[in-house]
């Protein structure tokens, strides 16, 4: 008889980059024939992979696998692995490992590829560490299994040099690398001919690619595609590292999507010094200004902290009138998380919990009164949407993404529209999302 197929639990924490990540660690785990399972108490491995960017973001972690250990007294073969950045800072790693001994492999960002040896490592030792951080290069060729079929993550470069004194990622992802443009233009191509109709390309830093993000961005946007239409989007974008020759390029293109995500973090040029941001809240306005110039459909979406060490009252007010200024299509906001290691963790924390949730929840109230009317320029126009299904609420029949990355829920009376791009007519804006009738 055969033997029975082994399952994996993998839930990814955190940003698309591990997302991305969590897509080759199951690629990995597929060719070593496991199969997957969405139910823990069915696994034979639980794998979590970690994020470390806020502290919220590791406590969850320390819950989620502190609470295995009912289920490895049950089964006592089953492998619990923890990987990804919150390991890769050691006195993290040192702690789950001490914590957590039914916990059998620990490995950091720099070692993904090596699952498969790791694995057999535990086969033998039980318990493995490997937080090696020695490894810089870009390694090709591993397998992915991705969970979507319209739309595919493509890392072009990981880490990050820039050393924001508020982030944890240049300590947990490394120095910044790129991929090679023939690579990330063969995975495309493949991509392509599978199906896959929209693409988003992923880095810390996006725009700092190497030798160039523009000309990496032209050279997608004339390949060849048999099914007709695909889309091409990217993340995340740096103020600093904005050219308005990319901004040309995107006015200038067929296929890149009309959106910029431009973390701002925050509106007082002070704080903008003290995280070590590199550009000031005028330099900002002007590429944004440059890009509505030049592409006048453009959606902005950003990221806020509010709470940097040293933050006045004076300073967050600024940071409120730049989003009134700005006007965001939308704004990830975020509480200062004291992250060990970093230059912020240093500086005096000038701000109290009361104060710094006091402000944050003063944010939201602005942001929602923009929010309530910034779709409203969509109304009348007709967007050219990528259907991604059925519709999310169940209010409509379908839900796809516009050029500008925008949400859009619509009817039609045609059945085989996912997977497709179809012009849908806008009659009405909500906060996060305009509705419309398929033409
Ligand atoms: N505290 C709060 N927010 C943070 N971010 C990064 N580090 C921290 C931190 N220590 C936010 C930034 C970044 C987004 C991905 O997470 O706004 O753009
Ligand atoms: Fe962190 Fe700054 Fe690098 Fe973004 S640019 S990953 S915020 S250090």
């Amino acid at each position: 008889m055969a033997d029975k197929t082994k399952l994996a639990f993998v839930r990814t924490f955190g940003c698309r980059a591990n997302v991305s990540d969590g897509e080759k660690i199951s690629g990995m785990l597929a060719a070593l024939g496991y199969g997957f399972t969405r139910d823990m108490n069915a696994a034979d491995l639980i794998l979590f992979n970690t994020c470390a960017i806020r502290e919220n973001a590791e406590l969850k972690v320390f819950g989620n696998v502190g609470a295995l250990i009912h289920l490895k007294r049950q089964k006592p073969d089953l492998l619990i692995v923890v990987c990804g950045c919150m390991v890769q800072q050691a006195h993290i790693a040192d702690k789950l490992f001490k914590t957590y001994p039914f916990v059998n492999l620990i490995f950091g960002t720099h070692v993904l590829h090596k699952l498969p040896e790791l694995l057999r490592e535990v086969s033998q030792k039980k318990r493995v560490m490997n937080i090696d951080d020695s490894i810089h290069s870009v390694i090709e060729d591993l397998p992915i299994r991705r969970d979507t079929s319209t739309h595919a993550d493509v890392p072009i470069m990981y880490g990050c040099d820039n050393y924001c004194t508020y982030c944890v990622v240049p300590y947990v992802r490394g120095r910044e690398r790129s991929r090679e443009p023939q690579d990330v233009l063969n995975e495309i191509r493949g991509l392509l001919r599978d199906g896959y109709r929209h693409i988003t390309l992923l880095g810390q830093n996006v725009n700092s690619y190497k030798p160039s993000f523009a000309e990496l961005l032209r050279e997608i946007d004339v390949l060849e595609c048999e099914r007709g239409e695909f889309r091409v989007s990217f993340m995340t974008s740096h103020p600093k590292d904005l050219t308005r020759e990319l901004i040309d390029t995107i006015a200038d293109s067929k296929r890149v999507s009309h959106h910029l995500h431009l973390p701002i973090q925050s509106g007082s040029n002070g704080v903008l010094r003290a995280m070590n941001r590199g550009y000031t809240v005028e330099e900002y306005k002007s590429i944004v200004a440059y890009a509505r110039e030049r592409i006048p459909d453009i959606s902005l979406t950003t990221d806020i902290i509010v709470g940097f060490p040293g933050e006045s009252r004076e300073d967050f007010e600024h940071t409120l009138s730049l989003l009134q200024d700005v006007r965001f299509d939308s704004a990830y906001t975020f509480i200062y998380s004291k992250r060990e290691g970093t230059r912020a963790a240093e500086m005096p924390d000038t701000v109290n919990d009361e104060t710094k949730s006091a402000w944050f929840t003063e944010m939201l109230g602005v942001l929602d009164g923009i929010c309530e009317t910034v779709y409203t320029r969509y109304v009348g126009k007709t967007l050219r949407v990528l259907c991604e299904g059925e519709g999310r609420t169940g209010q409509y029949a379908y839900s796809g993404r516009s050029r500008e990355g925008v949400l859009v829920d619509f009817d039609s009376d045609d059945t085989d529209i996912p997977g497709k791009f179809v012009n849908v007519k806008i009659d009405k804006a909500l906060k996060w999302a305009v509705t419309g009738i398929k033409e």
